[in-house]
């Protein structure tokens, strides 16, 4: 289908950190009514995917050509503690959007997780078979299959690390360690027995553009090209905010963190686009060219003698960030 600036796109969970490269990406190009629960930008409408009535008549006063959900709980903690709320939100709120989707006759665009494997093997592609191990992606997994069982017209992304949205909206990874260096850690203990996809959310948004607009319908692994594990990317992170020399990062296992990430996390959630590859559609670019690219939304200034220990100088780093 071709998108044009006639082309009505209904985007629910747009609030967060790929909803704000999605909407970037979309509303030059299309008529967006981008919505969520948590109402943070003033291109924001008030929405929520657990009731099916409200969504009904947020989406069909609208009257899109297309439905894009990205609405979920993706705190894998929050999701183990918070369970019925977590089915209520990934799963019901992708059974209802799809429902009325199926209503309107329109496609629906639905985002899944390389989180539902279960890490047994090291690599997976589009065709391989899930086996979910949190609440999480169990519920994000319940999702896929309620979407590919109930339409037909169907996009089905498959992200791995997210990384985007900056300071504000970026409840991930990156964020999580810049936070740490701004609140004057020099020492970061990350672990390396986690392996994955980092997956940039402004290449993310423009893939998923490319293949709306192909019309070959199905599900996509979509990730950054590269894989890694956490500690990788912690290193290149701080390389990239010139930091290399300060700021120490240590190789931890699971286990130290075991108390906080309660939750099930396969080893390995690596993924790799066999079909937008095949289909010569796959945009997404390597994690660290992402990264680089990602990083220059952070920005460090070093100020003042260097400091003399690792877990001194908390004075002499201040940090901003640069909004895209
Ligand atoms: N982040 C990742 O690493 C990752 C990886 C793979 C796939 N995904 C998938 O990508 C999609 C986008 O996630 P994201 O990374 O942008 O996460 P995010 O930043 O948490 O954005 C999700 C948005 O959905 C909202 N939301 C929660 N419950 C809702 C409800 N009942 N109705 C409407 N909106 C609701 C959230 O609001 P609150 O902030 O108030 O909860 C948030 O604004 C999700 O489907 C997620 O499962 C994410």
């Amino acid at each position: 289908m071709k998108l044009t600036k006639n082309s009505r796109v209904y985007i629910a969970g747009c609030g967060g950190m790929l909803g704000e490269a999605v909407y970037q990406h979309f509303s030059p190009r299309t008529t967006v009514l981008a919505t969520d629960i948590d109402v943070n930008a003033d291109w924001l409408e008030f929405a929520d995917v657990r009731d099916y009535t409200a969504m009904q008549r947020s989406i069909g006063e609208f009257k899109p050509d297309i439905v894009i959900n990205l609405a979920a709980l993706t705190d894998l903690e929050f999701c183990e503690k918070n369970a019925e709320n977590a089915w209520l939100t990934n799963a019901l709120g992708a059974e209802n959007l799809a429902l009325i989707a199926g209503k309107l006759e329109i496609p629906l665009v639905y985002i899944s997780t390389a989180g539902i494997f279960d890490g047994a093997q090291d690599v997976y592609n589009d065709f391989d078979a899930p086996n979910p191990l949190s609440i999480y992606a169990k519920s994000k997994y319940h999702g896929e299959q309620f979407v590919q069982s109930h339409l037909r017209e169907h996009f089905i992304f498959r992200a791995g690390w997210m990384m985007g949205g900056g300071e504000s909206k970026d409840k991930k990874f990156v964020n999580k360690i810049f936070q740490q260096i701004k609140r004057g850690s020099r020492e970061l203990f990350v672990v390396d027995d986690k392996a994955g996809t980092p997956t940039f959310t402004r290449s993310f948004a423009a893939g998923m553009f490319r293949v709306i607009e192909s019309g070959l319908f199905g599900l996509y692994n979509q990730v950054c090209g590269g894989d890694c594990n956490r500690y990788d990317v912690a290193v290149e992170f701080v390389r990239l905010l010139g930091l290399g020399d300060q700021v120490q990062v240590t190789r931890v296992s699971s286990d130290h963190f075991k108390r906080e990430y309660f939750a099930p996390r396969p080893a390995s959630e690596k993924l790799v686009n066999l079909k937008l590859d095949a289909r010569k559609l796959n945009c997404m670019p390597h994690w660290k060219d992402a990264l680089a690219e990602y990083a220059k939304q952070y920005r460090i200034d070093v100020s003042g003698p260097p400091a003399t220990s690792r877990h001194s100088g908390r004075s002499k780093i201040s940090v901003g960030e640069d909004r895209h």
